[in-house]
């Protein structure tokens, strides 16, 4: 496993940096065991694993597993059998099935390329302080999943009229009180031929961290709709009333301001991810010894596409187009690149801003809301260019 110390350093020789201003400790990284199948994370819980992709990462367009970040309500399950494994369908349905992992891989096998976003990625840049996984910018990755159709394994069951919501049960370990993870979609996302009940990520069976041997795939939406270690789908009249649903996962309807209590009455479920960009090249804080620099990220936005990244290398006075990478897919990010000479040694904040085809624009300052949901305020780094 790499630590803070030797990623920094590799990445920095990579772009021609000749050290990080930033102490390592400021990126908020407990130092941890090592945890299988990861490396380099940045670990930001250990006793449920949540752990943060280093932005540098997002220069890829799929992520690989090892580098793919987590997030975990609570235990994962601690033995996960695939043989023994079963997934029930109930509820609102003609004909409740079980099946096997060996019957949802002999069905239709599907494809997405998702950009699986965690709600609360950007929550630690709210101010005042919002409660929670205090996620900087990488609770969020690109992965290509695949599995059945959930809509064909509810063709199956054959849904009722009265079927409005598909809810979804993971088999995490539940401490003490905690409530079990259940949520629900409603049917016209479940039945979306692009959602899937996913049991292989970039081309190999899920691992136990990403939901083993099952998970729900909800493109585009907030990654707690993907529900992991599948064990249950019910089919609903109404939402489902939980903790997951609400208080949490909620939005207010209108903007508020920073520091205001919202009413429940007032707020409604998050559903689709924001548009989005991320520079991952150069990091925060580095000293560059040359002036050209290749300024390089990531930009997503849910269901919608990407319209334009504009970069600003003079702390937001002025917007340059960047370009977007070829390789373009429904739902997963788009790489951009803006290749930029400084044109004196000094100090630089450059910003990257996207726009998607919703005519969304990223926010100059954080959209504050009391659970610090969604937040996708412009990306800045500030660096230092070396005479
Ligand atoms: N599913 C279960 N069963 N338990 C969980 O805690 N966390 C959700 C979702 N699915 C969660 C879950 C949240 S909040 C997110 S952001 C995504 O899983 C993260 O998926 P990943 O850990 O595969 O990156």
């Amino acid at each position: 496993m790499f630590s803070r110390r030797e990623f920094v350093l590799g990445a920095s020789a990579a772009i021609g940096i000749v050290g990080a201003v930033r102490p390592l400790l400021d990126w908020g990284a407990v130092e941890g065991p090592a945890i299988p199948g990861k490396h380099g994370m940045i670990v930001r819980s250990l006793r449920f694993l949540d752990l943060e992709m280093p932005v540098e990462y997002a220069n890829s367009v799929i992520t690989p597993v090892e580098h793919f970040f987590v997030r975990n309500h609570m235990h994962e399950p601690s033995t996960v059998d695939p043989g023994e494994w079963r997934l029930s369908i109930g509820g609102e349905v003609k004909k409740p099935l079980t099946l096997t992992l060996a019957g949802l891989a002999k069905m239709e096998q599907h494809t997405v390329i998702d950009t699986l976003e965690c709600a609360g990625n950007g929550r630690a840049f709210a101010v005042p302080h919002v409660p929670g996984v205090q996620w900087e910018k990488g609770a969020v990755g690109t992965a290509r999943f695949s599995g059945p159709r959930l809509r064909d394994v509810l063709e199956r069951a054959e849904v009722n009229p009265t079927g409005k919501h598909v809810m979804f049960r993971g088999r995490d370990e539940v401490p003490g009180k905690v409530p079990a993870f259940i949520r629900s979609i409603p049917i016209e996302k479940a039945t979306d031929g692009d959602t899937l009940v996913a049991l292989h990520m970039n081309g190999a069976p899920l691992t136990k961290h990403h939901g083993l041997p099952a998970r729900a795939l909800v493109p585009g939406w907030i990654g707690a709709a993907s529900c992991k270690w599948l064990t249950e789908i019910k089919v609903l009249e109404k939402e489902f009333e939980g903790n997951f649903m609400s208080p949490g996962y909620r939005m207010p309807n209108q903007p508020v301001r920073p520091g205001d209590a919202v009413r429940a009455e007032d707020t409604h479920p998050a559903t689709a991810l924001n548009v989005k960009s991320l520079i991952a090249s150069p990091g925060d804080g580095v000293h560059v010894k040359s002036r050209a620099i290749h300024v390089q990220g990531v930009a997503w936005a849910g269901e919608a596409d990407i319209a334009k990244v504009e970069v600003s290398t003079d702390s937001g006075a002025t917007w340059q187009p960047a370009q977007l990478g070829k390789q373009q897919s429904h739902y997963a990010w788009r790489l951009w690149s803006y290749p930029w000479t400084a044109s004196r040694p000094g100090a630089y904040t450059i910003m990257s801003r996207a726009t998607d085809t919703q005519d969304r624009m990223q926010p100059d300052s954080v959209q504050w809301n009391p659970s610090g949901y969604l937040i996708n305020v412009v990306d800045r780094v500030q660096i230092h260019v070396q005479a």
